[in-house]
């Protein structure tokens, strides 16, 4: 059968036959898309015969009418099979480029650890607290007269410039050791004091082995027969306790004003020896200052450096990487 179409004659079978071809392997939606609009769109193929249909002889117009109508609607399913196919396929494909592999080892939760200066500051306050004594505390920001003068340092006293001190506004300071809880403690306290203190000081101090803030512990006895033999004694036992191994220590005399007589107590590392704790007799004047008659009581009492013992302990070479925050160093401990 032939239609009309502009002045040339179409043969339908064939029409028929290539439409149907090119719907069945139209290869995705985009193409099939094209494809529609070609053959079925206002302007397509089969809606221009159709408009030609009265260029036909009368006689055939109504037969063929019915011929590109169902081929038309022929085209049509097959048009709407074909698109489901697509889309299908497209599916399918998405699905599997969004697919999760559940045989992939899953993301552990990272699970903190203490900092080694907090274990090291537990792991001291244990052994103290065994042995009967208490933990104190005391602000960090100081008056003058605590972290000083009631440790018998007065003003144009020249230890006061060693100290290096920050100085904050209205009178106050960063207190430059643990010291001053020594006698908040004796004010609030009735002697016999058997007591420690952990926390931060701070000095202008930066180097291998300081750093501007760090951590002491304080440690305060007050009987009535405090001696020297006996606070040589503890500071020996908890020093063997602390390191577990021999380590090379030697007493040495020393100063301070709020202790007499002094020594200092230094550990063999590398070629030389570093100081890890100042201590002595609770001086007299202090005792006085806080409320304690120095004749019926002594006392003694050590001040040590927390990062330099966790620092010869762990063998770390440079005591400023305990507050750099860098994690594959934290997580050794
Ligand atoms: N406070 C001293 C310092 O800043 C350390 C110290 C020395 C503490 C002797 C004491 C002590 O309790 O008796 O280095």
């Amino acid at each position: 059968m032939l239609f009309i179409h502009g002045d040339s004659g179409v043969d339908i079978a064939s029409l028929a036959k290539k439409s149907r071809s090119l719907l069945k392997k139209a290869e995705d939606l985009k193409i099939l898309e094209k494809i529609y609009i070609d053959l079925l769109g206002k302007n397509g193929e089969i809606n221009l015969l159709l408009k030609n249909l009265g260029k036909l002889p009368k006689s055939q117009r109504k037969e063929s009418g019915k011929v590109l109508n169902q081929l038309k609607n022929d085209l049509e399913g097959l048009f709407q099979s074909r698109q489901e196919q697509l889309k299908e396929i497209f599916f399918s494909e998405e699905l599997k480029k969004e697919s999760i592999d559940i045989t992939l080892p899953g993301r552990l939760n990272e699970s903190g650890t203490l900092h080694p200066v907090t274990s090291t500051i537990f792991e001291i306050s244990s052994f103290f607290t065994s042995i009967g004594f208490e933990i104190a505390s005391g602000p960090e920001a100081e008056t003058d007269f605590y972290n000083f003068e009631s440790l018998n340092i007065p003003n144009d006293h020249p230890a006061k410039d060693m100290h290096d001190t920050f100085y904050l506004a209205n009178d106050s300071l960063l207190r430059t050791h643990t010291s001053p809880v020594q006698v908040r403690t004796m004010e609030k306290q009735k002697p016999p004091i058997r007591m420690i203190c952990p926390g931060r000081v701070y000095r202008k101090d930066s180097g291998l082995t300081r750093t501007p803030m760090f951590h002491m512990i304080e440690g305060l006895v007050i009987e009535e027969n405090a001696s020297f033999s006996v606070l040589k004694g503890l500071l020996l036992d908890f020093i063997a306790d602390f390191f577990g191994k021999d380590v090379d220590i030697r007493f040495r005399p020393s100063y301070f004003p709020f202790t007499e007589p002094s020594a200092e107590v230094d550990i063999k590392w590398k070629r030389g020896w570093l100081e890890i704790l100042g201590c002595g007799m609770v001086h007299p004047n202090v005792l006085e200052m806080s409320g304690i008659n120095s004749k019926n009581h002594s006392g003694f009492a050590f001040g040590l450096g927390l990062e330099r013992m966790a620092m010869l302990k762990y063998d770390i070479p440079d005591l400023r990487a305990f507050f750099e925050n860098d994690l594959r160093f934290l997580k050794q401990f």
